[in-house]
C-alpha cells in the first residue's frame, strides 16, 4: 500500500519538476490536488480500505499532499523568476548599438525651397497667405489691371475652364498675384505677406512645365518705397543662396500691376562647368517686381492717396534649379524615386536660419 502511494508521490513530483511554465504547473496542481485530482480521489477512497490500513494510508497521503503543495509552490516561484529574467533580457535596450539608418523618404526640392523661403520671410515678419488654384478672371486679370483684350492676357498661355454660373470666366491661375487681390479685399492695410503656390500655363520644355510654383510677396504701408523693395530682396537673396554678397541688378521692365516695374537679375559665373551664384560677370533673371500700381489698390478698395507698397513674383522651381544645380525642370514632376533620392532632402533636417537652410 505505502509503495503505491510512494510511486504516486514520485510520479507527481517528477511532473511538477518538469512543468515548463506557470500555466502547465497550474494544470498539474488541479489534476492532483484539485477537487477531482488524483490525491483528492485517493483521500476519498480511504473509506473503502480495511480499517487497519486507513490510518497509515491517511497519514501517508496527507504527507504526500503537503509535499506536493510545497513542491508546486517552489516550482511556481522558480518559473516566475525565470520568466521575469527572460522578459528583462528580451526587452533590454543596448544603448551601445549604432543609431538607426536615415529614413528612406526624401523631401522634394520644391518643398525644401518653400520651407526655406518661409523661414527667411517669417524672420522678416511676413505671414503666409494662400488662394485657390482655380481662379476667376477678375482676380487673375482684371483687378490686376489686365482688362479684357489687354495683350498681357495673351502673354500668359492661360488654361481656361468652363465659366461660373454667373458667367464669370474661370481659369487655372497663371500666377500667384491674384492672392494679392484676395488679401487686400479681405482685410485692411497694412500688409506684409508671402504667397507660395501652384500656378499653371500651357507651356512645356526644358525650363517650363504646365504646372509650376511661384512665390509672391506684397508689402503695403503708408510710407513703403522702392528702397524697402531692394533691401528686402537683397536680404532674401543673401539668405537663400547662402552667400555673403549677391550682386543684383534691377532692370526696368513692365508689368500691368506695378508701376514702376523691374526685373531682378543676380550675378553668376560658370567655373569648371558649375554655376556659381553671387559673383561673376554673368546675369540670371530671377524675379519680377515693382511698386503696386494705384489702379490695383483702387480695385481692392484701398486708397492710393494713403497707402502704397511693393510686390514681387518669383518662380520657385527655377530658383530651386539654380541653387541645387538641377538641370531639367521636367524631372521635378516625373515622380522618379532615383531622382528624388539624389536631389531630395533628409526629412528631419528642417531648414532654419539659425541651424542652416540647406546643410
Ligand atoms: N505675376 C508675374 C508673373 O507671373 C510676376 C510678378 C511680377 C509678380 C511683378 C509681381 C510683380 O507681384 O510685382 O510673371
Amino acid at each position: 500500500m505505502t509503495t503505491d502511494i510512494d510511486a504516486l508521490r514520485d510520479e507527481l513530483l517528477a511532473e511538477v519538476a518538469g512543468a515548463a511554465d506557470i500555466a502547465g504547473l497550474e494544470a498539474i496542481r488541479i489534476a492532483t490536488l484539485g477537487k477531482k485530482g488524483r490525491i483528492t480521489a485517493q483521500m476519498k477512497g480511504l473509506g473503502q480500505r480495511p480499517p487497519e490500513e486507513r490510518r497509515e494510508a491517511g497519514a501517508s497521503l496527507n504527507q504526500v499532499k503537503d509535499l506536493l503543495a510545497e513542491a508546486i509552490e517552489a516550482r511556481r516561484l522558480s518559473l516566475h523568476e525565470a520568466e521575469l529574467a527572460a522578459r528583462l533580457a528580451s526587452e533590454g535596450i543596448d544603448v551601445t548599438l549604432p543609431i538607426r539608418q536615415q529614413p528612406q523618404g526624401r523631401i522634394h526640392p520644391v518643398s525644401q525651397v518653400l520651407d526655406e523661403i518661409a523661414a527667411i520671410f517669417a524672420d522678416m515678419g511676413f505671414t503666409i497667405a494662400e488662394g485657390p488654384d482655380i481662379e476667376d478672371d477678375f482676380h487673375n486679370f482684371t483687378a490686376l489691371n489686365i482688362p479684357p483684350e489687354h495683350p498681357a492676357r495673351q502673354m500668359q498661355d492661360t488654361f481656361y475652364l468652363p465659366p461660373r454660373d454667373d458667367g464669370m470666366p474661370m481659369v487655372l491661375r497663371t500666377h500667384t498675384s491674384p492672392v494679392q487681390i484676395r488679401t487686400m479685399r479681405n482685410s485692411p492695410p497694412p500688409h506684409r505677406i508671402v504667397i507660395p503656390g501652384r500656378t499653371y500655363r500651357s507651356d512645356s520644355d526644358q525650363t517650363h512645365t504646365p504646372m509650376f510654383h511661384q512665390v509672391e510677396g506684397l508689402v503695403i504701408g503708408r510710407d513703403i518705397h522702392m528702397g524697402h523693395l531692394k533691401g528686402t530682396l537683397e536680404a532674401f537673396c543673401q539668405a537663400f543662396f547662402e552667400v555673403d554678397n549677391v550682386r543684383m541688378r534691377f532692370r526696368p521692365s513692365y508689368f500691368p500691376f506695378t508701376e514702376p516695374s523691374a526685373e531682378v537679375d543676380i550675378g553668376c559665373s560658370y567655373q569648371d562647368g558649375a554655376l556659381r551664384i553671387g559673383e561673376g560677370d554673368g546675369w540670371l533673371e530671377i524675379l519680377g517686381c515693382g511698386m503696386v500700381n494705384p489702379r490695383v489698390l483702387e480695385a481692392c478698395g484701398v486708397d492710393p492717396g494713403e497707402w502704397q507698397g511693393f510686390a514681387w513674383g518669383m518662380g520657385i522651381d527655377r530658383i530651386a534649379m539654380l541653387k541645387y544645380g538641377i538641370p531639367d525642370l521636367r524631372a521635378f514632376f516625373d515622380c522618379d524615386l532615383r531622382w528624388l533620392h539624389h536631389y531630395g532632402f533628409v526629412p528631419l533636417d528642417v531648414p532654419t536660419l539659425s541651424g542652416g537652410l540647406s546643410r
